[in-house]
């Protein structure tokens, strides 16, 4: 595997490690700070992110954006990557085949961006990156420290669009995520 970004977006961006380059517009590589120290880990592109080749910018990308303003980040501060790459079609969930082809490419921006905390959105990336029988439902919010770096999902962006109630749950998550970040992190919020 490349061990520089440039050279990391490059190949991933040219992959057929699974059926999904049949149908894909553009891969989605990731987008963001690649000095961030707070990784967030969705599921899959959709349409928009498949037409744009950028993760989250649809709907729930803006919804996404707004929870990070109300903490007082943006895009900008942290890095935003995706379990699969290429757009699953009809928005289906990524098969475990599809995941498992895909995850090198997360494992080696994980490595290159060596996160101090990584936030999972939605139970795809959950299961994928805290445990298979993890629950967003109960576990939400909470961090576990995997080898140095702290775990922790919270709902998907596209869950709380579905059901606005549980957005409440989401804020409680992001206001935890924040005091994690003035706990652990460095530079999250005073970067010049
Ligand atoms: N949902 C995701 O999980 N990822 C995206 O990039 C967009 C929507």
């Amino acid at each position: 595997m490349p061990d520089t970004w440039e050279a990391l977006e490059h190949d991933c961006k040219n992959c057929r490690e699974c059926s999904l380059w049949e149908t894909r517009t553009n891969v989605v590589f990731g987008v963001g700070n690649q000095n961030a120290e707070v990784l967030f880990i969705g599921e899959g592109p959709g349409a928009n992110e498949d037409a744009q080749g950028v993760p989250f910018v649809g709907r729930a990308g803006h919804l996404l954006d707004d929870m990070l303003e109300i903490i007082g980040l943006k895009r900008d501060d942290v890095y935003i990557a995706n379990i699969v790459k290429c757009r699953p079609p009809q928005n289906r969930d990524p098969l475990p085949t599809e995941s498992e082809a895909c995850m090198p490419w997360l494992r080696e921006q994980f490595k290159l961006l060596q996160p101090k905390i990584v936030v999972c959105l939605g139970r795809i990336a959950a299961q994928q990156m805290i445990g298979k029988d993890f629950s967003v439902t109960r576990d939400h919010g909470k961090f576990f420290d995997k080898q140095g770096t702290l775990f922790m999902a919270t709902l998907h962006p596209a869950a709380l669009l579905r059901n606005p109630k549980s957005k409440i749950s989401a804020f409680e998550d992001f206001v935890a995520l924040r005091e994690k970040i003035e706990q652990v992190c460095d530079h999250t919020y005073n970067r010049s």
